[in-house]
């Protein structure tokens, strides 16, 4: 069979495959072992990673929609020194790529968040700005190219390692997004995080989720994930990471063809826990059949 090239950078990072598991749809890696080899994957990005301990939000925390669910998590994780202690070693010692995905309240939690995460075996940070700023009356922080500016620019300032920007998609210009957080020395962006939306239960007329409102992702969402990867692909000269509904390697095919230098595959693992491996196979599949030698031929190729 044809050896095709699947390498491709993020910033200085070099992956061996296009391929990541997105943040809170894969674990820590570990519980998916029985799956395949996780260092085998481009990388995985792990659950977001908080300063201090958080137990998340009230159940109920998950709802199946049309094509897709609704999440309030609301970030539930064991913070970020059980991480290192009980997670990292094991991720550094098989070898896996591994992408912490930061949250924060202020912009001094995600200063020394960041500095904690200066540790062998930690490849790259993923900067999750879907987070309320508790400063600006709760508004997130990825909703205001300033606030952006401020937390990436800032964040950037205490670490090395390649900083990966994940948008929210809750905004109305994301290329204008995008390119305030390239303008504070974002390495990457990643896009999109979940689309806000609700459920109700008409017998007891009540929010199904505990929070209200959560997170929307899946298939429902994958036209508007890839319409803004295209979007911002066009606006910034840094490498985009696409996600949103990826299910099949025809799925992430299309948002490398928009411009994605990477994916990541989130909900689809919750279907199906071998995606990701699919979705490399897949894609080599396709870049033989094209007659192409590297998958970076392929990245931004659309013809319009
Ligand atoms: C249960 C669940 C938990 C998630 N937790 C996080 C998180 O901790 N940090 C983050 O940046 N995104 C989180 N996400 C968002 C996903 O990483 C991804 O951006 C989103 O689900 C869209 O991709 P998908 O449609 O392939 O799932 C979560 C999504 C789900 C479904």
């Amino acid at each position: 069979m044809r050896q095709v090239d699947l390498g491709v950078d993020i910033g200085s990072l070099r992956l061996s495959n296009p391929v990541l598991t997105a943040s809170g749809t894969f674990g820590y890696g570990l519980e998916f072992r029985s799956f395949g080899d996780i260092s085998a994957l481009g990388g995985i990005v792990v659950k977001g990673t908080t300063l201090e301990p958080r137990a998340g939000n009230r159940p109920q925390r998950v709802v199946e929609t049309a094509a897709g669910m609704l999440n309030s998590i609301g970030l539930e994780n064991p913070g970020v020194d059980y991480f290192l202690t009980h997670y990292l070693p094991e991720l550094r010692d098989l070898g896996v790529t591994t992408i912490v995905n930061m949250a924060g309240n202020t912009v001094e939690e995600y200063c020394r968040l960041t500095e904690r995460l200066q540790q062998p075996g930690v490849a790259a940070l993923e900067l999750n700005i879907s987070c309320p700023n508790v400063k600006a009356g709760g508004m997130a922080f990825g909703t205001s190219e300033t606030a952006v500016y401020e937390v990436v620019g800032q964040v950037k300032r205490h670490t090395s390692l390649p900083l990966i920007v994940k948008l929210s998609p809750n905004v109305t210009d994301i290329a204008s997004i995008a390119q305030a957080a390239e303008a504070a020395g974002a390495d990457a962006i990643s896009l999109v995080n979940t689309l806000l939306g609700m459920a109700v239960d008409t017998r007891t007329r009540r929010p199904i989720l505990g929070n209200v409102v959560g997170g929307l992702s899946g298939p429902a969402i994958k036209p508007v994930a890839l319409r803004m990867v295209w979007q911002v692909a066009q606006a910034v000269r840094v490498p985009v990471i696409g996600l949103g509904g990826i299910m099949t390697a025809n799925d992430a095919l299309e948002f490398i063809i928009c411009g994605a230098s990477a994916v990541q595959i989130g909900a689809a693992n919750f279907i199906e826990p071998g995606t990701a491996w699919q979705v490399i196979d897949g894609i080599a599949s396709y870049l033989r059949e094209q007659g192409l030698s590297s998958v970076r031929e392929l990245v931004g190729s659309l013809q319009f």
